[in-house]
């Protein structure tokens, strides 16, 4: 099994001082800075683009891992592929042609990430699988951080991890919401790879403390 990663989400961090935040979670190893970008249509909250994401970079060498959250994301592909992420993740339910969406994706030299909202059936990947780099299962409906974790996104995530080992495939499962030290091992169990946490970093009052006992609890 590969390593396991944490992903810091800078939707919760303190925007008044971006880079002390971002230097909070690299003393503590953070593997990825994961980013939402949030347009007020696919979901109710709007937050920032590629220029944010821009400024971050210049403040970490640690990879960015960006989630959009926005309605037709082939208009807005090539601003975020020049930012050279680690991962670009779209929603399945906001593309109309995915299959190309991954193509660009993998042409620009980024990993393709998809992501399902909790309520969207994995099956629906099922002919894209064998060429994504990641699959994003939301375990919160997005739009907002401090959300509970929604139960049944677990089983998904199992379902996910079984289907990879049958099949010999490789792509990298996410969960994003809802996740802190009191469930991130029962979903490693499960078949998670990289964890995403917004409010169980930024909201305490140590956010390095915090990476650190969920890396911990990871063994890495
Ligand atoms: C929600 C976002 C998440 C969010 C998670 O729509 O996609 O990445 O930051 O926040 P927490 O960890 O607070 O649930
Ligand atoms: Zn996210």
């Amino acid at each position: 099994m590969s390593k396991s990663q944490v992903a810091p989400s800078i939707l919760s961090a303190d925007f008044t001082n971006l880079e002390k935040s971002i230097r909070q979670v690299e003393l503590a190893n953070a593997d990825l800075i994961h980013c939402d970008v949030m347009d007020g249509r696919f979901v109710p909250n709007i937050t920032f683009g590629p220029m944010l994401i821009r400024t971050a970079q210049r403040c970490t060498k640690i990879p960015m891992d960006v989630h959009l959250m926005i309605v037709q994301p082939e208009d807005h592909l090539d601003a975020f592929l020049n930012l050279k992420p680690e991962y670009l993740t779209f929603h399945i339910e906001a593309a109309t042609h995915a299959d190309r969406l991954v193509q660009r994706i993998k042409e620009a030299g980024v990993k393709a990430g998809i992501s399902l909202n909790p309520a969207t059936h994995e099956s629906e990947l099922e002919y894209l699988l064998e060429t994504l780099d990641l699959v994003l299962v939301m375990s919160v409906n997005p739009g907002f951080g401090g959300q509970k974790f929604i139960d049944y996104t677990k089983k998904k995530t199992e379902r996910l991890a079984d289907y990879r080992e049958k099949h010999g495939l490789r792509y990298k499962i996410e969960m994003d919401g809802g996740i802190g030290e009191n469930n991130i091992q029962e979903l490693h169990s499960a078949g998670c790879d990289i964890f995403v946490a917004g409010s169980s970093i930024f909201s305490d009052d140590n956010p390095t403390a915090a990476t650190m006992r969920l890396k911990k609890l990871l063994n890495n």
